[in-house]
């Protein structure tokens, strides 16, 4: 339960309002973790809060997370430079399916922020890429302006062994890509129904609408896979700020299958 101290080695500003942080522990510890899983990040003298581990699983060195700046704790965050410190405890809760997605087709799916949490489970599938057919990676984010990774986004865009599909709700005359919600790209994405497992993150909203549509496209709730973002204070199942009857988002989550939680999507915040 008590934060680890770890110091600050690198800032990224990755939108106008998203940065990475990327860290080191004050005795040069890094952190091992699984894609999907999260930290509980402490921004000294504010407060603590939930941030899913965004780095490469296969370096953990250093630990990266990606953040955007909405309230209380996140904000102050944006002033933070190379050297600051932060207490961090954790990895907490469940992974993304990467071992169920062997010998299948692997369909990411993301919504602005939820790329980051899902990034760690791309670099899994793409330096195993002989263990998956099909890889494909669809993302939607508000405008141009704020695409996550986006010379990343490029660089997964020219490999032949991905298939990418960018999108933004709205944009100017610059935009040459594609405009609409993300859910516009899967009836056009190349991947077996029957063969996918789909892994998907980001606002609520998006992701009812997207497990709706890889469910009209022939897809199972038993092969796809959400992460539910929710309020959170201890982040491994002693306060109840998470619990949703017997399940406590923080330690049986925030990774769920799509058919264990499908009532709950359908909820509103609580
Ligand atoms: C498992 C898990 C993983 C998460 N991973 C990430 C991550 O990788 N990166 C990241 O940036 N965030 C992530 N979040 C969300 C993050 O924890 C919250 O944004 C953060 O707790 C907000 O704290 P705050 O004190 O800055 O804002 P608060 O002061 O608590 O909130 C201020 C205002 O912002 C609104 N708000 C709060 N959260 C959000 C939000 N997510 N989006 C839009 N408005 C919001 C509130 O409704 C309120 O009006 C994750 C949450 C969970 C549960
Ligand atoms: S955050 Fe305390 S029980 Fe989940």
């Amino acid at each position: 339960m008590r934060p680890q101290p770890y110091r600050l080695q690198r800032v990224r500003h990755e939108t106008y309002d998203t940065f990475t942080l990327e860290l080191e522990g004050a005795d040069g510890r890094g952190g091992s973790f699984a894609p999907g899983q999260f930290n509980m990040v402490y921004l000294l003298g504010v407060g603590e809060v939930p941030i899913s581990i965004s780095g490469d699983p296969a370096r953990p060195g250093s630990l990266v997370h990606t953040i955007r700046a909405v309230g209380t704790v996140t904000k102050p965050m944006v002033r933070l430079k190379r050297g600051d410190m932060l207490g961090v405890r954790g990895p907490f809760g469940s992974s993304w399916p990467v071992e169920e997605a062997k010998g299948r087709d692997a369909v990411i799916l993301a919504g602005g922020i939820g790329l980051a949490p899902l990034r760690p489970a791309l670099y899994h599938l793409l330096s195993h890429r002989d263990d998956y057919r099909r890889v494909v990676l669809l993302y939607g984010a508000r405008t141009p302006d704020d695409l996550l990774y986006t010379d990343e986004l490029e660089e997964w865009r020219s490999r032949f062994d991905v298939e990418v599909g960018v999108t933004v709700d709205a944009a100017s005359g610059n935009w040459k890509g594609n405009v609409g919600v993300v859910t516009t790209l899967i009836p056009w994405a190349r991947f077996e129904p029957s063969e996918a497992v789909a892994m998907v993150c980001g606002p609520e909203v998006m992701m009812r609408f997207t497990v709706q549509a890889l469910q009209e496209k022939g897809m199972t709730a038993d092969n796809i896979f959400v992460s539910m973002e929710r309020n959170m204070k201890c982040g491994v199942g002693f306060c109840g700020h998470c619990q949703w009857g017997p399940t406590f988002i923080c330690k049986d989550g925030p990774v769920f299958r799509c058919d264990r939680m499908e009532l709950f999507l359908w909820k509103r915040e609580i």
